[in-house]
């Protein structure tokens, strides 16, 4: 580890301390603060990772005042997302920040400005896009196996009613729908310029008012820009039975890949006429520094025990957590734009908000802004 490493400051410890032995393990990166607002938890977690006691904060505020801190990484619920993110940019820290960039198309700008006026790094650290579908499917494209894509669809369908905190009950699927959403536009090369989304069904109604959003599946359309590709994305959260699924298909004039019907089932590609070939999709641990290779096939806090219940549900994440850091520590080493910078994660989660909007307006037709434009 060298004295000039990115000193990094982990905000929320429940989905966030996955990424500590990480961060611990990266040649280019110094472990340095956690924060989180109960104190007993932060000192537990403080001290089974060994961080400096004096670097254990309780208050956001106070990170953002260390003058030592580099980067925050910010693994908040939903809600603090977009206001940590523009405070943290203005304190002049570079941000990585857990899906979704933030629950206002006004944030999703705000942060794409503070991004460009401090010109700190800003990634939302979406996990499918590292997953190693994705970056199996990116292949394919790049090697040009896909031929032109004609066409995606993405799912996330999950059951969050049992297990996890009560801020989640009734949340606006469309909110959420960065897994389903995201790799369709980044696989297509070109972000949402118009969205048409219909809610369908109904939650149960105790859950309704908390958000004021009724529906129990949202199925949203998006035409892209620049491009004469559309895209669908369906999301479910509530009262709707399926085992947990975040998916993406892809057809193309060569080849298509599909994704499993049922966990275990197995990738298909489409190869012609009739034929169909089943996929095995490889890992790509090999594109990391080998001190946290071993990190995209297990989960990296508390191992037996404790592990994030996302990390079930989301069947690993597709070994994507390493291949997050990685990308960050990176693009603000080589100071040059993330992956998923700001404009693409404002792109991605204002489509989302979007299209839960035109939901709830019956399915009117909304212009989905290009935040490369944001003034
Ligand atoms: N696949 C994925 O990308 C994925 C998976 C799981 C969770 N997440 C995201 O991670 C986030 C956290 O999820 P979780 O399940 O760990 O939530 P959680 O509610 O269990 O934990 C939130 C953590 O944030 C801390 N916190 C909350 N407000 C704070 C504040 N103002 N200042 C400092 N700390 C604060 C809490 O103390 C706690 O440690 C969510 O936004 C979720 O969407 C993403």
């Amino acid at each position: 580890m060298s004295s000039k490493n990115p000193r990094v400051a982990i905000i929320g410890l429940g989905f966030g301390a996955e990424f500590l032995p990480i961060y611990q393990r990266h040649p280019d990166a110094e472990m340095f603060a956690v924060c989180q607002r109960n104190e007993e938890k932060l000192h537990q977690i403080g001290d089974a990772f060994g961080i400096d006691r004096s670097k254990r904060y309780a208050r956001y505020e106070d990170v953002l005042a260390d003058p030592d801190v580099d980067i925050v990484h910010i693994n908040t619920p939903i809600g603090e997302h977009g206001h940590m993110s523009i405070a943290g940019l203005r304190a002049g820290k570079h941000v990585a920040c857990t899906v979704p960039m933030a629950t206002t198309v006004e944030e999703c700008a705000e942060i794409c400005r503070a991004a460009r006026e401090t010109g700190k790094k800003y990634m939302m650290m979406e996990t499918v896009l590292f997953s190693r579908e994705y970056l199996f499917v990116q292949r394919l494209k790049d090697e040009g196996k896909l031929g032109k894509i004609q066409f995606l669809r993405g799912s996330h369908q999950q059951d969050m009613s049992v297990g996890w905190p009560e801020y989640w009950w009734g949340f606006p699927p469309m909110h959420y729908a960065t897994h389903a959403v995201s790799p369709l536009f980044l696989l297509a090369g070109a972000m949402p310029e118009k969205v048409t989304c219909l809610g369908s069904g109904r939650i149960r109604e105790e859950y309704i008012p908390r958000y004021n959003s009724p529906f129990a599946v949202e199925s949203a359309l998006f035409k892209l820009r620049n491009s004469d590709l559309a895209c669908e994305a369906t999301r479910s959260l509530y009262e709707t039975v399926r085992q947990y699924r975040e998916s993406f298909d892809v057809y193309g004039e060569k080849g298509s890949f599909e994704w499993e019907q049922t966990a275990g089932g197995g990738h298909v590609m489409h190869t012609g006429g009739e034929d169909i070939e089943k996929i095995e999709v490889p890992d790509f641990a090999d594109l990391l520094p080998e001190p946290i290779r071993r990190f995209t096939t297990q989960g990296v806090y508390d191992l037996d025990e404790n592990q994030h219940l996302s990390f079930f549900q989301g069947a690993g994440h597709g070994g994507s957590h390493p291949h997050l850091a990685h990308e960050f520590l990176r693009a603000v080493i080589e100071d040059r734009a993330p992956k998923v910078d700001a404009p693409t994660s404002a792109s991605i989660t204002a489509a989302g908000i979007l299209a839960h909007e035109s939901a709830m307006r019956g399915g009117e037709t909304l212009d989905v802004p290009d935040f490369t434009k944001v003034v």
